[in-house]
């Protein structure tokens, strides 16, 4: 029998008071409802079906960024009034194959673990239903899991229409199910709208089956933390914190040395050698990779970027897009915008900015320089307060510095502009292409100061 996913994506969210769809609200940096369509393709279904209808156009939007194959295997379904989650369903069921599969995840539960529904999936076996639970301490808001003397399943009772009694309950539905689509197609024409919330509930179909004697069984999912659904903003910060909890957890096992776990953030992937150290409050996005015994200093922001064997970045430090080789210091304070390629042995100290510059071997900017559109050679100095001057206000020009060359401090380098191997520029001196020098010159421009003796300096007026 194939499997075909459907995805519940068309509720406002009414909880998170947000002009933002629910599904499109983030985790990681992710769309909650990416994360779903994630986890669904790693069950190799036939189809996915997602369902849309609040704000149709914006998750529309997002699912157009997805990768091809991917999209290729989603199906749109629109419910136009959201009339509740068994509606939901019922609007995403023309499209579904008839002797298929169906899984019905929720788009607003963004860390069921793909194991788990694999599991799930080849428990259906002769069952006609099969429905997820699983027990909490705080079963506050989900539907309940009601049975009967003999502890079999008689049904599901919502939160809102749940009495005394039945609140106490702590096995809960987490609103996945698996059913064989001509068993949806049977009894989702049959679920009625007479609850407190006057909707078609998803949740009614367990109570009908079991009225006509079909299969109706129950898995109890071990973990209800990996399941929790997300409502309202507070939802939505636990489940962000599990999520980094468990990403640096896999980092810990693979031997990476974390200060605090608890102040670890990964918006992307993040793959590490050995001996790595990051220290706290560092967020990794996108894609970033760590050598060997690289040390990470607390508050840094490293995105898309690659970090060679015993580099070490200092507090504070931001990059982006870059290529940092081997045996690099970095920071504290140090910003690489995107385009940088730093090659071994590198520094690039406090309050110094990089974009789309290349630093040779053994190349240091210890302090407060603008390196932008720059070739640098190797073993240079680069005086603080340095600064590339790039833009004449319209273009971008390329300022490029031979081996061994010595900047010194405060200088300005009008690109276009070219110093060659072994030439040392005197502090305070600007240099312009009209200045033609040999290699292993100097280049130095100095005003005459003038003095001004018994110097009568301004008093304040009162
Ligand atoms: C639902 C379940 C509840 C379960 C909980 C688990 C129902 C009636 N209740 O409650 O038993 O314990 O999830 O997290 O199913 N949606 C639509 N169209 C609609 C309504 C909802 O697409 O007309 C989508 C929403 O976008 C959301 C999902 O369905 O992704 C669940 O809806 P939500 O309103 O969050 O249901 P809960 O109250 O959390
Ligand atoms: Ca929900």
């Amino acid at each position: 029998m194939n499997l075909e996913i459907i995805i519940l994506a068309a509720g406002k969210g009414k909880r998170m008071h947000s002009s933002l769809p629910k599904v499109l609200h983030k985790v990681a940096d992710k769309p909650m409802l990416q994360h779903v369509i994630d986890t669904a393709c790693l069950l190799s279904p036939k189809a996915i079906h997602i369902v849309v209808g609040h704000q149709s156009d914006r998750v529309l939007e997002m699912i157009n960024t997805l990768p091809l194959a991917q999209r290729e295997l989603i199906h749109i379904a629109i419910q136009k009034e959201q009339l509740g989650t068994g509606h939901a369903v019922a609007c995403a069921m023309p499209n579904v194959d008839k002797d298929s599969c169906v899984l019905v995840l929720y788009g607003d539960t963004p860390l069921t673990p793909a194991s788990l529904l694999s599991k799930f999936y080849a428990s259906l076996s002769d069952h006609d239903l099969l429905i997820m639970s699983a027990y909490t301490d705080n079963p506050f808001g989900y539907g309940r899991i009601i049975r009967g003397d003999d502890n079999k399943l008689v049904k599901i009772t919502e939160e809102k229409d749940a009495n005394n009694q039945e609140k106490q309950i702590k096995e809960v539905n987490t609103g996945i199910i698996l059913a064989k689509s001509s068993t949806l197609d049977a009894y989702l024409p049959r679920i009625k709208n007479s609850n407190t919330q006057g909707e078609y509930y998803l949740t009614d179909l367990p109570e009908l089956l079991i009225n006509e004697h079909q299969k109706v069984g129950v898995m109890i999912a071990p973990d209800f933390e990996m399941l929790l659904g997300v409502n309202s903003k507070t939802q939505l910060s636990v489940v962000e914190r599990l999520y980094q909890r468990r990403k640096a957890q896999e980092l810990l096992e693979l031997g990476v040395t974390l200060a605090d776990p608890e102040r670890f953030d990964l918006r992307g992937q993040l793959e590490c050698g050995q001996d790595v150290f990051i220290d706290i409050n560092c967020i990794f996005s996108g894609t970033v990779k760590l050598g060997n015994n690289v040390i990470i200093g607390p508050g840094c922001l490293l995105k898309d970027c690659e970090i060679g064997d015993n580099s070490v970045i200092s507090a504070y430090t931001v990059i982006e897009e870059s290529l940092v080789k081997k045996a690099n210091t970095l920071g504290p304070f140090a910003r690489l915008r995107p385009g940088n390629i730093l090659e071994d042995n590198v520094h690039v100290g406090n309050f110094v900015e990089c974009k789309k510059a290349h630093l040779g071997q053994d190349t240091k900017a210890g302090h407060l320089s603008y390196l932008g559109d720059a070739e640098i050679g190797k073993n240079v100095n680069i005086g603080a307060g340095t600064i590339t001057c790039n833009y004449d206000g319209a273009n971008k020009f390329k300022t490029t510095i031979g081996d061994d060359v010595f900047i010194g401090s405060d200088t300005q380098l009008v690109a276009p502009v070219t110093v060659k191997n072994g030439v040392t520029v005197g502090a305070g001196t600007t240099v312009t292409k009209r200045i033609s020098s040999n290699e292993g010159a100097l280049i130095i421009t100095r005003a005459e100061a003038t003095v001004i003796d018994n110097y009568p300096r301004p008093h304040k007026q009162h």
